[in-house]
């Protein structure tokens, strides 16, 4: 019979033996995917496993402090922690085009990890965290219809750029399966309860053209809403929930003053795969109490609305 723990022996077993005594780099994106397998490959070979963890500065908030503290203080695994978020905000910046935005937050990401890997003396072998699901939507892609929705960003490409041979030990499992395993090795629930997150994070999230400030806004706009959802017990009911800043402002009144300020859209939906999703249905004294805290703590946001759109006909994403 199949278990969890069994999986996890089998699984150091074979990164012990395709390894042997090389080395092996891991690109964290602060998702729990590449946190599982970061973990599980340490347990199998330790140190001769480094991690970088490139951060664009588009995490949401406190994102990549935790990743930091949870690598190097809980469990000790050698990170190389790449604060480039100059870089990448820099280049985004009054950009508008959305397949740019993506293809620039790529394109950067991989720079900067091969720099970062170049640093360290290359290694034989790139760790990822793929899953059995993005090894069945790249085959299907091949036979399927050539219509690219939005250019996904991961580190494809990178293993033959850098001639090194792949170590991918969460191919065969499902998300659910990610997460039971995550808790098999010790992460916390909290960490791999996580919702998805986009690899191009914060910048898909902010329709029109990014800058440091909207960032701010939109990063403490989402850390309301989650924080409320969290606390109605709404989590683990959502595939995803975050909020999205609009490039509009709109006219409105506080105290006794005019405001003209950013629209904050917030939206959630339910998914088994992210493939399709439905709008989540919210109770609106849910809505009205998140979006009442919203325009009251963050300086920036004078109107919240909420995206009611199912994919098809929409994305999940915005952009
Ligand atoms: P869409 O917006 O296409 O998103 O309906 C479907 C799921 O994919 C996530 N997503 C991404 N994940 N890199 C990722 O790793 C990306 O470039 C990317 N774009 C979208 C999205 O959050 C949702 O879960």
């Amino acid at each position: 019979d199949w278990t969890m723990a069994a999986f996890r022996d089998k699984a150091i077993a074979d990164i012990r033996q395709k390894v042997g005594d090389r080395k092996v780099i891991c690109g964290l994106s602060g998702g729990v995917d590449s946190s599982v397998a970061a973990v599980l490959i340490h347990e199998a070979i330790g140190d001769q496993l480094t991690c970088i963890f490139v951060d664009h500065g588009l995490l949401r908030m406190n994102e990549a402090e935790e990743v930091v503290t949870m690598f190097r203080d809980h469990y000790n695994i050698p990170l190389v922690h790449v604060a480039a978020e100059d870089l990448f905000i820099d280049a985004l910046e009054g950009e508008m085009d959305p397949e740019v935005k993506r293809k620039t937050i790529g394109r950067l990401f991989i720079e900067t990890f091969e720099a970062e890997a170049k640093k360290l003396g290359g290694a034989d072998f790139l760790a990822q965290g793929t899953l059995y699901p993005d090894v069945i939507e790249s085959v299907s892609f091949t036979g399927g219809p050539s219509v690219t929705i939005k250019s996904h960003h991961n580190v494809g490409g990178l293993p033959e750029r850098m001639n090194m041979q792949l170590v991918e030990p969460l191919r065969e499992l499902f998300k659910d399966e990610v997460r039971i395993l995550g808790r098999e090795l010790g992460l916390p629930d909290r960490f791999v309860g996580r919702q998805p997150f986009p690899g191009p994070g914060l910048a898909i999230r902010c329709p029109g053209g990014i800058t440091r400030d909207k960032l701010r806004i939109l990063r403490e706009a989402d850390a309301i809403y989650l924080d409320e959802i969290r606390k109605a017990g709404l989590y683990d009911a959502i595939w995803q929930a975050f909020a999205v800043l609009l490039p509009v402002q709109t006219v409105g009144v506080m105290g006794d003053g005019r405001t003209y300020e950013f629209v904050c859209a917030l939206r959630a939906v339910t998914s088994v795969d992210g493939m399709t999703a439905d709008f989540y249905h919210f109770d609106m004294d849910f809505l009205g109490q998140a979006a009442t805290r919203i325009i009251n703590e963050v300086k920036g946001i004078n109107r919240v609305v909420y995206d009611v759109t199912s994919k098809p006909p929409g994305t999940i994403e915005w952009e």
